[in-house]
This record gives structure tokens, sequence and C-alpha cells, in this order.
């Protein structure tokens, strides 16, 4: 893993979008791994200023977003769909039928979760995947001892996430109990992870990535195993970190 430090969330966001655009240029066809969160708000925001500049097109790009809840139909304002279209999609010239999001109101979850493999499968995987983390560790919506070799599945919500999760909802009842998610492994066969990790209450997340082991009570410890991952922090969440792991660049 490759640890890029950044001063804020500002520059992380920049540095994120720059590594996105910089696939985007050199391979027009390329699949984007997209994730949701207050993490990759400000990635968006940047793609978006890059796109009103003119100079880059999205027009045969695809995108694979890591998960949805499940009861939540594409309007909800709650819904990872509305979460892509009012930070991302409808700003950007990305057809509609290339942003690929699981759907949670399918009628047969399962088949929609089968489907949802075949088509990133027909796209030839995903080239860059963003990744935020849970502060338990979960990747996705991977919830701690997922098996590392899932696939896109249907999670039941750990009460902490939902905890973490209902500061945009009305009130935590309305949280959805369960959603679904790429699996452990599906991430694992992007060819590069982008992996955010922003502010005070992400660092312990972070020093638990950095020190522990890989065990799936930890998912994003698998992360280790991948060969082309990027970790790109920011100061507060490196707060936790020794010293010396708090180089500009620093390969683990
Ligand atoms: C949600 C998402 C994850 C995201 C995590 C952290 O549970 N399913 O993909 O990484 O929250 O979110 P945030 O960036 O808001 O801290």
């Amino acid at each position: 893993m490759k640890l890029i430090a950044c001063k804020d969330y500002k520059e992380m966001s920049k540095k994120a979008a720059k590594e996105i655009l910089e696939l985007v240029h050199s391979e027009k066809r390329c699949t984007l791994g997209l994730a949701t969160g207050s993490t990759p708000e400000g990635v968006y925001k940047a793609l978006v200023e890059d796109f009103n500049k003119g100079e880059t097109s999205y027009k045969q790009v695809s995108s694979v977003n890591l998960d949805e809840y499940v009861g939540l139909t594409k309007d909800n304002p709650n819904s990872y769909h509305h979460y892509m279209k009012s930070n991302l999609f409808q700003h950007i010239d990305l057809p509609e039928n290339q942003q690929l999001i699981p759907n949670g109101v399918a009628n047969d979850l399962e088949v929609e979760c089968r489907e949802y493999e075949k088509t990133i499968a027909e796209l030839g995987g995903v080239d860059l995947q963003l990744l935020g983390i849970g502060h338990n560790g979960h990747i996705g919506f991977n919830e701690p001892r997922t098996p590392f070799s899932s696939r896109t599945h249907v999670v039941d919500l750990a009460e902490k996430t939902r905890k973490a999760n209902a500061r945009f909802f009305s009130d935590i009842t309305e949280v959805p109990a369960q959603a679904i998610t790429m699996g452990i492994e599906t991430i694992m066969e992007s060819k590069k992870i982008l992996l955010l990790i922003s502010g005070k209450s992400k660092a312990e997340a972070l020093s638990k990535l950095i020190n522990g082991p890989i065990d799936e009570s930890f998912p994003a410890s698998i992360l280790k195993n991948h060969p082309n991952v990027t970790i790109m922090a920011d100061e507060e969440a490196m707060s936790l970190l020794e010293e010396e792991a708090v180089g500009r660049q620093h390969i683990l």
C-alpha cells in the first residue's frame, strides 16, 4: 500500500480527483468504481469543477457504485442513486445507461446481486475503485466478519454503521436495516484502489489498518494483500500514526 499524506480534506480531494482524471484522459473507455458517504464529496466537487472547464468527457466511461440501501427508491433523497445524481451525475456527461448502482428495490435482491456481478465482469472489471472506510473498518457495506471471499450480496447493517449514517436521515429509525454491497472479493478484483481517509474520527481506523493484522474482523485490512492500493489521508486522520509513517509519500 502507498500512503499519500495530505494536509487537509481539500488537498486530499484534489489529489484523488487528479488521479481519476488521469485515468479518464488516458483510457477513455475505463470503468470507475464509485463510493458514497461524506468522504468522496470533495472529489466529486473537484471533478465537476474540472468538467465545467470543458476539458474532460465521460461519454465513454462507465461507473459502478459500491452499494445501495435496500428499500430506498432512486428518487429517495437518502438513496445512493440520489446522492450520485446530485453530487456528480447531473453535472457531467456520463450517459445514464453507463451509471450502474445496485437496485435496492429489486423484486429479487439475490438476482440483482448476481446481475450486478455479471455487469461488472462484462465491463472487464473496475479500473479504479474509490473507497471510503467505516469506523469499524467496513468497505462498501461489508461489515466486520464478512468473508473475504464474498461477492455482491445483501447485508444486515451493523448498529454502529446505522448510527453513523443516521446523520443523513431525520431519525435513526429511518435508516434501512439492509443494503446491497459489492463483496470484498469483488472490490479486491479492481485493478487499482484509491482509499480516502479524512478527519479525526477516522484516525483509529487508519491506525488499525496500518498496524493491525489482516483479519475479517476489520474488513479493510484485506487491502494489504492488493498489489495496487493508494491511501490518501489527511493530517487529522493520520494523527494516531507513528511519526515515521507520516512521510509525504510512504510505501507500507
Ligand atoms: C457508508 C458507505 C461506505 C463509506 C462509509 C464511510 O457506510 N457505504 O462506502 O465508505 O459510509 O462514510 P463517510 O465517508 O461518510 O464517513
